[in-house]
């Protein structure tokens, strides 16, 4: 929405939440998510065009708005028909109950969180069961931003997808995007194509993940480098060489929760066997982070030390969610190993909140500290900092440590360094 804000200043934007603490994190200094670019844009617009409110304010946003956004977050349900699976449209649905309580005029509502396919028909149950009055027309626009890169793949997006079954209505938001967009990015289709593409696009890219990391596995075996392999298969253009890189495992709010959305779909329409298909790529990813963690357990001695670098699910974000590192830990935890944990961005104190075991885990300020005395480092997040690490000014800290475990494939170990000091490294597939 600052994005719109930014390049449309003619349109004006009013975000609404009911959680009055991140309205005010929007309205201070210190935005309540950390993302490259973002604060600089918000810095712009807001104040000109961008409004940040509370949900008890915006009643008269609403009846003012030609478009409404529905953005709230779809999570896994976790009770109920399909737990576990299924997403939970508890949110979107008392959005669109709220709408039609106060909307006067017509209006189009926009679909921009993630949705299992057919939502859209639910969303129009409501409002007309709710304001028989309204006219509202129903827009599907997914976001296709990745977490650490999303001002620059709003600004300049691969494409933008637009469903509808109203033509006036899909006009009006391809003008909106066609202020920064190029027109033959935005790709306008019907209602449930552009619900099902989101879910496929996230399952496409979770399972390109989830095939090299099935190979690492193999890579680990023969003695081929899993790197070498991705960048022969990635170099044909009808494969390309992006999401190929192997790793500690996927992460993040989107892949599993949008594959699970999609493995009920398949079961909810009786077709077991395409549910089959995609839970697997769920389950490679669970098996690589499962098979990473007994590598590390069964060389560091009984309650020894791990030093963990990288909570966040990827570079550049403060997100942890659903990161490779909240099970890693909990692994090593189970295992009686002493954990110590660096980041730079992610909160220790949230991150440990997220974890079910506990266990003897405490967390360091600076790479240094983690690395103190430590029997294994294991490297969880790609960040620059940790794959620029000179080892060599670490080698008095890593005393101890034989093993750099690196789930990203990001260090360079200098051989003659490796044999003086009696360090190892092992990556993901190599
Ligand atoms: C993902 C999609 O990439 C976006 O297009 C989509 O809009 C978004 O979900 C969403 O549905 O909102 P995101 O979850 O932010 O974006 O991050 P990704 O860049 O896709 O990374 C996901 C995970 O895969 C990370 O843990 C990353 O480290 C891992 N990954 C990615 C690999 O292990 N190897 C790769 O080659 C690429």
């Amino acid at each position: 929405m600052a994005v719109i804000a930014d390049r449309c200043p003619q349109v004006q934007v009013t975000v609404i939440d009911m959680n009055t603490d991140r309205i005010a994190a929007w309205n201070s200094n210190s935005l309540p998510v950390y993302e490259p670019g973002l604060a600089e844009v918000v810095q712009r617009a807001r104040g000109r065009n961008l409004k940040f409110i509370n949900q008890a304010d915006g009643v008269q946003a609403i009846k003012e708005a030609d478009a409404i956004f529905i953005s709230v977050n779809t999570p896994t349900k976790t009770q109920g028909v399909g737990a576990g699976k299924a997403s939970d449209l508890s949110y979107v649905e008392s959005c669109a109950r709220w709408i039609a309580q106060h909307a006067a005029g017509p209006k189009i509502i926009i679909e921009k969180s993630t949705m299992p396919v057919r939502t859209a028909e639910r969303i129009k149950e409501i409002l007309s069961q709710n304001n028989s009055t309204t006219r509202f027309d129903i827009l599907s626009n997914p976001e296709f931003l990745a977490e650490g890169t999303a001002i620059r793949d709003l600004e300049k997006p691969e494409r933008v997808l637009i469903g509808g079954e109203s033509l006036e209505a899909v006009n009006a938001l391809v003008d909106v995007y066609a202020q920064w967009v190029k027109p033959d990015l935005i790709i306008t289709t019907g209602l449930w194509s552009a619900e099902l593409s989101k879910l496929a696009a996230n399952a496409f890219l979770a399972q390109r993940v989830s095939s090299i990391n099935s190979l690492s596995a193999l890579c680990e075996k023969t003695g081929a480098h899993v790197d070498e392999v991705a960048k022969v298969v990635g170099s044909d253009s009808r494969v390309g060489p992006k999401f190929l890189k192997a790793s500690v495992g996927f992460g993040g709010s989107c892949f599993k929760k949008d594959i699970l959305s999609l493995v009920y779909l398949c079961e909810f329409y009786s077709l077991p066997e395409v549910a089959h298909y995609w839970q697997q790529v769920i389950e490679i990813n669970e098996w690589q982070k499962k098979r990473f963690a007994g590598k590390i357990i069964e060389t560091v001695p009984a309650h020894g030390r791990v030093a963990i670098l990288g909570l966040a699910f990827k570079k550049e974000t403060n997100d942890f969610r659903e990161s490779a590192a909240i099970d890693i830990v909990q692994y090593l935890l189970k295992a009686g190993l002493e954990v110590i944990a660096y980041d730079p961005k992610v909160k220790f104190g949230d991150f440990e909140k997220s974890l079910t075991t506990s266990g003897n885990l405490r967390s360091a300020s600076t790479v240094s500290e983690a690395l103190d005395g430590t029997n294994a480092v294991a490297i969880l997040t790609e960040w620059e900092e940790f794959s620029s690490l000179d080892w060599k000014g670490f080698t008095s800290q890593l005393r101890n440590c034989s093993i750099i475990y690196d789930g990203r494939n990001i260090t360079r170990m200098d051989e003659t360094l490796a044999q003086k000091h009696n360090l190892r490294r092992i990556g993901v597939g190599n």
